[in-house]
């Protein structure tokens, strides 16, 4: 097969069952190579429905402020669900240059992790890098670990 012949178009029936039985095979594929708990066929079919065409998300801002009400730092949680699950993702973490150190980022982190938890998202994920030390032991100390998956990105930049 040559990719001349091929056609690729926009899904138009979100219930398409074509699509409902490539997601569902996707799935078993996808769960078959990771060492987390399992659903088996059946539970992955009536959990995949109609792939919405639009969805939303929240927004959840948490603020340490210390016993004069200065904000000291921030912690800002993303929430969504594109029809596959609730997801989390820290969207910004901030700590004032006079008040790190203290520990602050570390209880910011804690307080976005329990609140996933209690909003029981499938999933959730940071950003970060391997050159901001403080920000790492935050983030794992409320129990975020590196990813088994490879996550590649794309960027929009000039010349790309
Ligand atoms: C990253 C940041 C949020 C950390 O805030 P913080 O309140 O100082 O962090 P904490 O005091 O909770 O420290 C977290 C851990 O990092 C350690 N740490 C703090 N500063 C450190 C540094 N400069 N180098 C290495 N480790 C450091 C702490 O000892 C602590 O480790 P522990 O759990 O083993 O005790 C803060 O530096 C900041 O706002 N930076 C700019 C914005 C940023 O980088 N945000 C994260 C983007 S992903």
């Amino acid at each position: 097969m040559s990719g001349a012949e091929i056609q690729i178009s926009e899904l138009t029936d979100p219930a398409d069952p074509d699509v409902k039985h490539l997601l569902v095979e996707l799935a078993l594929d996808e769960e078959a190579a990771y060492d987390h708990p399992r659903l088996g066929r059946e539970a992955i079919v009536a959990s995949t429905g109609p792939v919405a065409p639009v969805f939303m998300g929240e927004n959840h801002v948490f603020v340490a402020r210390d016993a004069q009400n200065r904000a000291l730092g921030v912690v800002w949680c993303v929430l969504f669900d594109p029809g596959t699950g609730l997801e989390g993702e820290v969207a910004e973490l901030y700590v004032v240059p006079e008040a790190r150190g203290r520990g602050i980022a570390t209880l910011l982190c804690r307080r976005a992790k329990e609140f996933f938890q209690r909003r029981r998202v499938t999933f959730a994920c940071v950003w970060t890098r391997e050159d901001n030390p403080a920000a790492i032991k935050a983030y794992r100390s409320a129990g975020f670990q590196p990813t088994e998956q490879a996550v590649l990105t794309w960027l929009p930049l000039p010349g790309r």
